[in-house]
């Protein structure tokens, strides 16, 4: 049985170690792709492959194609968006994901991006502090609830928006909860955004929400950049000129964004929410973990294509 790791942005090298030690001591072959720059690489890859560990790689018809013995696929990760459902389902590959395991690092990376803004990005001059101010977390999973804990230490006001979570479970979290999206967006000063990208998200944060937001909010994505609507981010922040945007996966029209609203905008150069030591080495071991159970006692428990 052969479990391989492909991922063009790698583990840190604990993970690597933690994942091939799960392996082996099961009693399968372990194989890494890292930082591969050319799907060939990884179609290549996958040939032998009965297990498949990927990060935001992306699972498409063509790579399952040419894995004729996979059996299962594991997104390190939340986000599965990256993995073709649908191409799994019809060969009987299980697709799962590791839910939770790097959610911190994430919500971390959403507090940090509201100081980045809030204090000018640390650059010279007056900027202001987040106690007082209201967040609102749309969608509160994984990581929206953590977003909300650590605001909370510094004194922020929260509200969460979410239809799939019962109000009550958000407010014993001494969390406020908005009816709507407008109530939302018009009482928050930042937004974090913590939905998945689904076909109903997809382009769905756009002029109408965001111009609600009061003077001075922030947009705070470190979700998918395909939630927002593009063209109607630029839009809104050519009409209001105090709107800031900070985003962990650069917009597709970034480099137009950079050049008319300077330092209004940030995206990291590559999607870092989570990579920290402790996620790499959460998830990794549970991908590892989990395709183990599979293996050895049909457990399905993380499957997402059911
Ligand atoms: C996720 O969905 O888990 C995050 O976006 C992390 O993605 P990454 O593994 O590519 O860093």
């Amino acid at each position: 049985m052969k479990v391989l790791v492909a991922t063009e942005k790698p583990f840190s090298k604990v993970a690597v170690d933690g994942i091939k030690k799960i392996v082996e001591e099961a009693g399968y072959t372990f194989a890494a792709l890292e930082k591969y720059t050319a799907v060939s690489e990884l179609l290549d890859a996958v040939k032998d492959a009965d297990a498949l560990i990927v990060r935001s790689d992306k699972v498409t018809k063509e790579v399952i194609d040419a894995a004729p013995s996979l059996k299962i696929v594991v997104r390190a990760g939340a986000g599965y968006d990256n993995l073709d459902l649908k191409a799994c389902t019809e060969r009987g590959i299980v697709a799962m994901n590791t839910p939770g395991q790097n959610s911190n690092a994430v919500a971390e990376l959403a507090i940090c991006f509201m100081i980045y803004m809030s204090r000018n990005r640390l650059t010279p001059g007056t900027g202001s502090e987040l106690k007082g101010k209201t967040l609102g977390i749309q969608a509160y999973g994984n990581v929206g609830r953590l977003v909300a804990s650590h605001a909370k230490g510094f004194g922020m006001n929260i509200m969460a928006f979410d239809p799939f979570v019962p109000a009550e479970a958000i407010r014993q979290d001494g969390v406020a909860v908005a009816k709507d999206l407008n109530e939302l967006y018009s009482k928050s000063d930042f937004i974090s955004l913590h939905i998945p990208a689904t076909e109903q998200t997809k382009g769905s944060i756009g002029y109408a929400l965001l111009k609600q937001m009061p003077k001075g909010g922030c947009l705070v994505n470190t979700a998918r950049k395909e939630v927002i609507n593009e063209e109607e981010l630029v839009k809104v922040l050519e009409e209001r000129e105090d709107l800031k945007y900070i985003t962990d996966i650069a917009a597709t029209n970034q480099a137009l964004l950079d050049e008319k609203f300077g330092k209004r905008v940030f995206a990291t150069p590559k999607k870092m929410g989570a990579e920290t030591a402790e996620a790499n080495i959460n998830a990794g071991l549970a991908a590892a973990n989990q395709i183990v159970k599979f293996f050895k006692e049909g457990c399905t428990k993380f499957q997402v294509n059911k």
